[in-house]
């Protein structure tokens, strides 16, 4: 069981779905959380519900001041960070010649931008505690392209990038920097993906993944594998992206 009494974390898109997911887990093992989302109102009712001392903060991931202002509102609510996870991410699902240029931005920005701005933010604050752990939500899409995906592709393998330089930059103060590559999930990104997966797919988006992954992954799964990487069990995991997807970037066909 992995054991994280007493860390104080902050994890981002933790309104619903994996970030959620999360959230239970850490709070689960041991950590007070500090949930930061852009959808105000829904992680105040999240973290309300998650109870455990659980506190939801409005902060919306492209800003560096309102990422600074929620690292700040993290450290003074329950006095410090050692874990943060970036999980904050959006899709755009359209072919790239489709694709317009604000849209190919606005992906990057939230999904690498974001996870850039709260490593800046709460490098002090980890380095004051000793050393910590940062988590980065990437996906497979970052180690493959696909059709429809070609922002977001792009957006999770710059994630895994930061990733790798983040983990060398931050060795000396101890700070630890890897990410996570799920497949498809069972949440509402999932769900957004099925209507234009089908219209592009000969074979229906629930086949389809059933096909590739054997099933959908449940969001649980993913913060299991968050909740390792983030503890002490982990300690020799540096700069390293796992892929937890049911096989589905295993097979050949
Ligand atoms: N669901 C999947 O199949 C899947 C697969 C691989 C990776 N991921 C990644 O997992 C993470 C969580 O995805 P999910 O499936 O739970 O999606 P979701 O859409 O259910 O939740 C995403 C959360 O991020 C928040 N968010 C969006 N933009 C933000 C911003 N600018 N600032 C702060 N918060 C913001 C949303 O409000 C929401 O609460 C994302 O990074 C996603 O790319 C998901």
């Amino acid at each position: 069981m992995t054991d994280l009494t007493g860390r104080r974390a902050l994890v981002t898109g933790g309104a619903q779905g994996i970030g959620r997911a999360i959230a239970e887990r850490l709070t689960a093992a041991g950590a007070r959380v500090v949930l930061a989302d852009v959808n105000e109102a829904g992680v105040r009712a999240t973290a309300e519900k998650l109870g455990e001392g659980t506190v939801g903060v409005g902060c919306d991931v492209t800003s560096m001041s309102e990422v600074t202002a929620a690292v700040a509102a993290a450290v003074e609510a329950i006095g410090g960070l050692d874990l943060v996870v970036n999980n904050a991410g959006i899709e755009i699902a359209k072919p790239l010649t489709e694709l317009g240029d604000d849209e190919f931005m606005r992906v990057i920005d939230v999904n690498a931008g974001g996870a850039f701005r709260v490593i800046k933010a709460a490098v002090p604050a980890l380095a004051a505690a000793g050393g910590g752990t940062v988590v980065n939500m990437a996906s497979i899409a970052g180690t493959r392209g696909g059709p429809l995906l070609g922002a977001y592709c792009a957006s999770k393998a710059a994630v895994i990038r930061l990733t790798e330089t983040a983990a060398i930059e931050l060795r000396q103060a101890n700070i630890r920097v890897n990410a996570v590559c799920p497949g498809i999930v069972s949440t509402e990104m999932a769900d957004r993906l099925v209507a234009p997966i089908n219209g592009i797919s000969p074979i229906p988006f629930d086949d389809l993944i059933a096909m590739k992954q054997g099933r959908q992954g449940e969001p649980a799964e993913i913060a299991d594998l968050v909740a390792f990487l983030s503890s002490d069990r982990a300690r020799f995991v540096n700069g390293a992206h796992y892929v937890v997807d049911g096989g589905l970037t295993a097979s050949l066909f």
